[in-house]
Order: C-alpha cells, then structure tokens, then sequence
C-alpha cells in the first residue's frame, strides 16, 4: 500500500511538472540576446543572426519554394503549416510573447526550448535549475543531434543528409572558458 501511494503521489508530481514546462511561452532571439551578444558571452545573437536559421521563414517567400508548394498543391508557403512547422521556431499564437516574432526564423529556443522560465540570471547560471524550467539539456549525449533532426531529416522536401559535426560547426556558439 505504502509503495502504492508513493507511485500514485509520485505520478501527480511528474504531470504538474511536465505541463508547467508545456506552458512555458517562447520569448524571442531579441530577449535572449539581450545577454548572449557581448564578447564576453560569446557573442550567440550575432552568431545565430548571421546564420542560415535566421532567415528560415523568408526563404518561405523565395521562387523555389514557392515551386516546391505549388508541387504539393499548397497556396501559400509562408503561410502553410505543412512547411512552418520546420521553419519558425512556433507558429501557435498562444505560446508566443509578446516579445516574440516568428518571422525571426529558427531562434535561440527552437533548440534550446521555450524560454519564458528559465530566462532568470539566477536560473541561467544554475544548469540543474534551469533544465528543470524547460531548457534543453544538450550535456545529455545525442540530444542536440536529436533536436536538429526533428527538422533536418527525410519530411524536408529539400532534404540530402544531415551530418551533425559538419552542421554544428557551421552554427557553432559557446561561452568562453573565464581567463
Ligand atoms: C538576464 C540575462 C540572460 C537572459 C535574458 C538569457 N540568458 Fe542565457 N545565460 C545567461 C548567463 C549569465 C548564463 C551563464 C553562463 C555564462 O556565464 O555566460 C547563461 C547561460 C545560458 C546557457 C548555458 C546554460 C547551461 O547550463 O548549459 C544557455 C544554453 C543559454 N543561456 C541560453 C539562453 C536562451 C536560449 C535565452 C533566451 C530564451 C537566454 N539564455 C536568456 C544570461 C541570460
Ligand atoms: C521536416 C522539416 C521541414 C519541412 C516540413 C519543410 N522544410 Fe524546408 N527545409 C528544412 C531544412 C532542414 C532545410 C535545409 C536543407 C535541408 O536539409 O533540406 C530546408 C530548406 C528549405 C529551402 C531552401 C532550400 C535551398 O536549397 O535553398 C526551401 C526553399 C524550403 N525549405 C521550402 C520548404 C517548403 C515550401 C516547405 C513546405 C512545403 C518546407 N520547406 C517544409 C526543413 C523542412
Ligand atoms: C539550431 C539550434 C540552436 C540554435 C538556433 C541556438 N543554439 Fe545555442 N546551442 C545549441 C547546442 C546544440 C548547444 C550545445 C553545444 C554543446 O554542448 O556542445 C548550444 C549551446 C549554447 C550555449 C552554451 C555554450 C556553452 O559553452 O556551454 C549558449 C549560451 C547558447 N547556446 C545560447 C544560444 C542563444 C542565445 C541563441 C540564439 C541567439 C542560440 N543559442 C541559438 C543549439 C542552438
Ligand atoms: C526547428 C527546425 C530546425 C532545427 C531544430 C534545426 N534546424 Fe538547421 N535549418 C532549419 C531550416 C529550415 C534550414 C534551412 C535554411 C535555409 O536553407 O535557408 C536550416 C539550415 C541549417 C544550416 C545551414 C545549411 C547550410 O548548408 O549552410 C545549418 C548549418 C544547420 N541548419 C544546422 C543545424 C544544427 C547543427 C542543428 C541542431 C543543433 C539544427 N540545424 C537544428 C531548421 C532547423
């Protein structure tokens, strides 16, 4: 019995926990970048913003996609779930902040996870604590390979492999060792 009610108590925690993070809204490169762009940070805005994912939903407006979505009988790329689904970091209006513009493309929290809980200097600099407000947790082995197939794979009409070290080292970002 005791067993019992440890699992059922146990059950309950895990749901509340899960949907806390389900709730969490996505606030935008703009707010994360608002720390993560000095020198000393490591400069990710600027690495990110110079990169291909920042400019993932205009390419939606481009001639080649609009001959992909005419092949596929869709009106409108930009506006088709079928291809924003990979393109934008979210495209449901109730997740979104107010600070949030999806035409920004794939930003910070399409890897690193809707950032509405974990955006706190006092979380950010504690990885357990901030892993339990929703961010990714990329020192687990694999889930950052994990996290970019859940675009770059078969589903993209453009797809022609993907090779992890070759990609990440085209988008690389990192803090600085201190000294
Ligand atoms: C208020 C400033 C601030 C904001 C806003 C902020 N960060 Fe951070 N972040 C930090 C600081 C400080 C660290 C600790 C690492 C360091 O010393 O540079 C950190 C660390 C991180 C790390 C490494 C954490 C780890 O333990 O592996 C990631 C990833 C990260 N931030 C992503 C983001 C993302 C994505 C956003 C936007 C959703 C964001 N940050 C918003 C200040 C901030
Ligand atoms: C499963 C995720 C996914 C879906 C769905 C998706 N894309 Fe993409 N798209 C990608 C990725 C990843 C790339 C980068 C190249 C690659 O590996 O395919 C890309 C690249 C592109 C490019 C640039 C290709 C180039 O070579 O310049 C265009 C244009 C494009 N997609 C249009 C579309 C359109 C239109 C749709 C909807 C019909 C769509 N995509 C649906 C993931 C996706
Ligand atoms: C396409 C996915 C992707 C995007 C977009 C992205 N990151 Fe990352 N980021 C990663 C991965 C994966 C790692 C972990 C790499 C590792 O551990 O080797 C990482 C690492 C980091 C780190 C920690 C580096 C360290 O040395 O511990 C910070 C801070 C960070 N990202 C911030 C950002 C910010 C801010 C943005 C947006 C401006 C951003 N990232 C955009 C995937 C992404
Ligand atoms: C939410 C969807 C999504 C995720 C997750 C994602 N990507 Fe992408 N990525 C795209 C799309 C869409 C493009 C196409 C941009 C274009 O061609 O204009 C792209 C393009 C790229 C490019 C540019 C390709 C080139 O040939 O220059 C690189 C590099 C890349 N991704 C690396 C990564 C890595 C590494 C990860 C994981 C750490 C990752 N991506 C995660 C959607 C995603």
């Amino acid at each position: 019995m005791k067993s019992l009610s440890f699992l059922l108590i146990a059950g309950v925690f895990l749901i509340t926990g899960t949907e806390a993070v389900a709730q969490n809204k996505y606030i935008g490169a703009k707010m994360c970048g608002m720390c993560h762009r000095t020198d000393k940070q490591g400069k990710q805005f600027d690495i990110w913003k110079a990169s291909k994912h920042a400019k993932t939903f205009d390419v939606l407006s481009s001639p080649k996609a609009a001959e992909i979505a005419k092949a596929k009988g869709i009106a409108n790329a930009a506006e088709a779930k079928e291809c924003l689904e990979c393109h934008v970091t979210v495209s449901d209006a109730k997740l979104m902040d107010k600070s949030f513009d999806m035409k920004e493309g794939i930003q910070c929290e399409a890897c690193h996870g809707a950032g509405s809980a974990y955006k706190t200097i006092t979380l950010m600099k504690d990885h357990a604590k901030a892993v339990a407000a929703g961010m990714s947790d990329f020192s687990v082995k694999g889930a950052a390979e994990k996290r970019c197939k859940t675009c770059h794979n078969e589903k993209s009409p453009t797809f022609k492999g993907f090779e992890f070290d070759k990609m990440w080292a085209k988008i690389e970002h990192k803090v600085p060792k201190a000294g």
